[in-house]
């Protein structure tokens, strides 16, 4: 057996391989480009200059905001690697974190994932959160030292309605000529999670929003170009195939979606002894991601949108077809929410509601007859399985004590 396992790792090492660098093409990597996110670059290095030319001077809180897979996250640590790299030159003693909200879970975890930070020996447990908070203060005082701190991936901490949002918006001592030590920048898809927050938290995190749009079917080719050119042979990828994966993937603009696709093609064709990603490979390469369907994305989203998605599921099982009408899903909708005692949405809140699921890219829309607006429109679920999706949401109603 042993034998047999060792000649076939000799036998796939010995196989002509397509990649240059496989590690570039991983979700993970940060490139140092970034086509079509310059503007948002330049509008975020504007915001944080003070901190390089009047040090400790002043605090920012800046709230990013789009859709999934359209380079939030990327594009912040791009530009936090700028920013550290220019502090340094220029001897300003600063830091740059991120952390991801989902992964810690609570405000504790987040400020002892902090500490940990300056000094990687910080002890895990046995402090309270106030001693957390008084620790960082001292720290950045001590080293008079900024922090940029990014809070990724916010929402899941908001819908615990825990305290350290509110917390690390107040840090900076407000009296007069004191220096400011903490900046922050918040990543959240959908901002509708934020009004959870208390007014005052909200309205200084509402003070400086940047919205990532989408990226276009050519942006998206772009940015699959600069990426290969890093971490694929030359001439293994034809315009067709980014094409077509740009095709794939443009609803969502979720560019994550679109690099799994593209290394799993690679993948294929290699399994093929292919010289060239073939269209056939890309087919492949997709149903075995659809497959993945995010459940992180679901998590994300508040919790009447995804009664909504629940109501066009069980409308889809129901009449059998394909696609559901508004009037019926607007009805199933109402129903579920009387039974939860839930308020009653007016047809253009459902409306408002549907595209934003639709910019998400799990449903489509279809209007039929444009005379009569909207209510002819026709609700499709695109490449989810239903039974899947129902599975899913169930879980996540189960999870924040809905009883559906
Ligand atoms: N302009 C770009 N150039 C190169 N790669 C990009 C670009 N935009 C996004 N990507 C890549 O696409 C993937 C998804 O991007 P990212 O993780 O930043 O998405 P996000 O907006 O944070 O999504 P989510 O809301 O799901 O966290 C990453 O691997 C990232 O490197
Ligand atoms: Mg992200």
């Amino acid at each position: 057996m042993i034998k047999i396992i060792h000649n076939f790792i000799e036998d796939q090492l010995k196989k002509p391989t397509l990649f240059i660098d496989e590690s570039k093409l991983d979700i993970n990597f940060v490139p140092e480009d970034l086509p079509h996110r310059e503007k948002e670059l330049i509008l975020l290095s504007q915001l944080f200059l003070i901190l390089i030319t009047q040090p400790n001077s002043a605090s920012r809180k800046v709230l990013i905001t789009g859709g999934i897979g359209i380079g939030k996250t990327v594009t912040v640590k791009h530009f936090g690697q700028i920013i550290k790299s220019t502090a340094e030159k220029r001897k300003i003693p600063f830091e740059y974190f991120h952390i991801n909200c989902r992964k810690e879970r609570t405000g504790y975890k987040i400020l002892v994932k902090i500490m940990k930070h300056f000094n990687k020996n910080f002890p895990s447990r046995g402090f309270s959160f106030q001693d957390l908070l008084d620790m960082l203060k001292d720290n950045l005082n001590r080293q008079n030292k900024h922090l940029i701190l990014v809070l990724d991936e916010l929402s899941y901490i908001i819908m615990k309605n825990d305290d350290i949002i509110y917390a690390l918006t107040r840090i900076n001592d407000e009296t007069l000529n004191t220096p400011q030590r903490l900046s922050i920048i918040g990543i959240i898809r959908d901002i509708s999670s934020l009004n959870n927050l208390d007014e005052s938290t909200l309205s200084t995190l509402q003070s400086n929003i940047i919205h990532f749009n989408k990226y276009s079917k050519n942006q998206i080719i772009d940015i699959l170009k600069s990426r290969v050119k890093i971490s694929i042979k030359p001439n293994v990828i034809d315009y067709n195939i980014f094409d077509m994966i740009s095709n794939l993937v443009y609803k969502s603009g979720d560019i994550r979606k679109a690099l799994d696709i593209l290394w799993a093609s690679i993948k294929i064709a290699e399994e093929r002894n292919l010289k060239k990603v073939s269209p056939e490979c890309v087919r492949l390469a997709n149903n075995k991601t659809i497959s993945n369907f995010s459940q992180d994305l679901l998590i994300s989203i508040e919790s009447h949108k995804l009664i909504l998605l629940f109501s066009i599921l069980n409308v889809l099982e129901k009449n059998k077809k394909s696609y559901g009408l508004i009037s019926k899903i607007k009805e199933e909708f109402q129903q579920i929410c009387e039974y939860l005692k839930l308020s009653i949405f007016s047809y253009s809140q459902i409306m408002n509601y549907l595209h934003e699921l639709e910019k998400y890219g799990i449903i489509s829309i279809k209007i039929k007859s444009k005379n009569i607006r909207g209510r002819q429109a026709q609700v499709s679920i695109n490449d989810i399985s239903l039974e899947l999706l129902k599975k899913k949401l169930l879980s996540i109603f189960e999870s924040r004590g809905l009883n559906i």
